[in-house]
Order: C-alpha cells, then sequence, then structure tokens
C-alpha cells in the first residue's frame, strides 16, 4: 500500500482524477474495513482538491449516520429523503447541485458551503449503503467530472468485501 500521496499539480482535474483512481485502488485493496477505507478516501480527496468538505454518511435503518470526513464539523443524522444527501440515497442517483439554495430540503451543516455533490454507494445487489458527499464553498468547481469520477470511487469501496 502506497503510504504518501502523490497529488498531480494541474489544471486538468480529470487528469488529477486518473493519477488519484489507481492510487485509490492501492489504498483500499487488500483491506476489508469499511470505515478505514472510508477514512483514506476521505483523506486523500481533501488533499487532492481542497475542498471545504468530503466525507461519507452510512445508511442505518431509516437515517444515514456520519461517517469518517474532512473538514467542519457535519449534521450527525440525516432521515431518508431528506436534504441532498437522504434524497440521493431515497432516489439510489448522484446530484450535482451547483447552488444548494436553489435546492429545496438542502441541509446547511455549513453556511460556507454553496455547491454540492452527492453520490450514492450501491452494494452489489444494488442497495444503497451510504453516500459520498462534497461540499464546494465556490460555484464553479464542481461539475459533472467530479460526478462521473466520484460515482468510480464510490464503487472502490463495495468492490472490496468490507466489514462494518
Ligand atoms: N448538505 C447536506 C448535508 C450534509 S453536509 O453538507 C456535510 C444535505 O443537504 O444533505
Amino acid at each position: 500500500m502506497a503510504e504518501e500521496l502523490f497529488i498531480l499539480q494541474s489544471n486538468d482535474k480529470k487528469q488529477q482524477y486518473e493519477s488519484l483512481l489507481p492510487q485509490l485502488e492501492a489504498l483500499v485493496r487488500g483491506e476489508t474495513d469499511l470505515i478505514a477505507n472510508m477514512a483514506n478516501i476521505a483523506a486523500a480527496l481533501k488533499e487532492t482538491f481542497g475542498w471545504l468538505w468530503v466525507g461519507f454518511y452510512r445508511a442505518q435503518n431509516n437515517e444515514l449516520i456520519l461517517g469518517p470526513f474532512q473538514g467542519p464539523i457535519a449534521c450527525t443524522r440525516i432521515g431518508y429523503g431528506k436534504g441532498v444527501c437522504g434524497t440521493a440515497w431515497k432516489e439510489a442517483k448522484n446530484l450535482l447541485v451547483p447552488d444548494v439554495d436553489k435546492f429545496p430540503g438542502h441541509i446547511a451543516c455549513s453556511s460556507s458551503s454553496v455547491a454540492e455533490i452527492v453520490v450514492p454507494i450501491l452494494d452489489s445487489s444494488a442497495e444503497v449503503i451510504g453516500v459520498l458527499d462534497v461540499d464546494s464553498e465556490r460555484y464553479d468547481i464542481l461539475d459533472n467530472i467530479d460526478v462521473v469520477y466520484l460515482g468510480k470511487i464510490s464503487r472502490l469501496i463495495t468492490e472490496n468485501h468490507f466489514t462494518f
């Protein structure tokens, strides 16, 4: 396993993701603990992209519960179908929210967050087991490239066998 993250300095974030993905694969390969993998992935994403907040929520019964993250403290529990995270869970789909004020029911964990992406994490039976959430202080940095690559990253988590 790589002990140090190599961060490609580039204006092209696709290239940055392409450089990051194999490193994340190496990080999670062979490690079956879900929390450990989520923690390292959140840290690597924060270090690479410097977003305000990046982290995971895990689906437990009828709520999402805060998991490993990097950034300011956040809401600990989000109901099914609530906010951007709960909606991504309920609809089992990726949500790109370029302006959180335009998303009815958005939950403001931090007043600095203005844009957000939430990607559901699906297990092998297509059950949502959690979400990967990214929050930005800027309106212009999250787009479909992030959605595509965050989707690939979320799949790394469940391709590995894991334990809670
Ligand atoms: N904004 C999210 C809540 C989670 S935090 O942003 C970390 C939402 O509306 O679900």
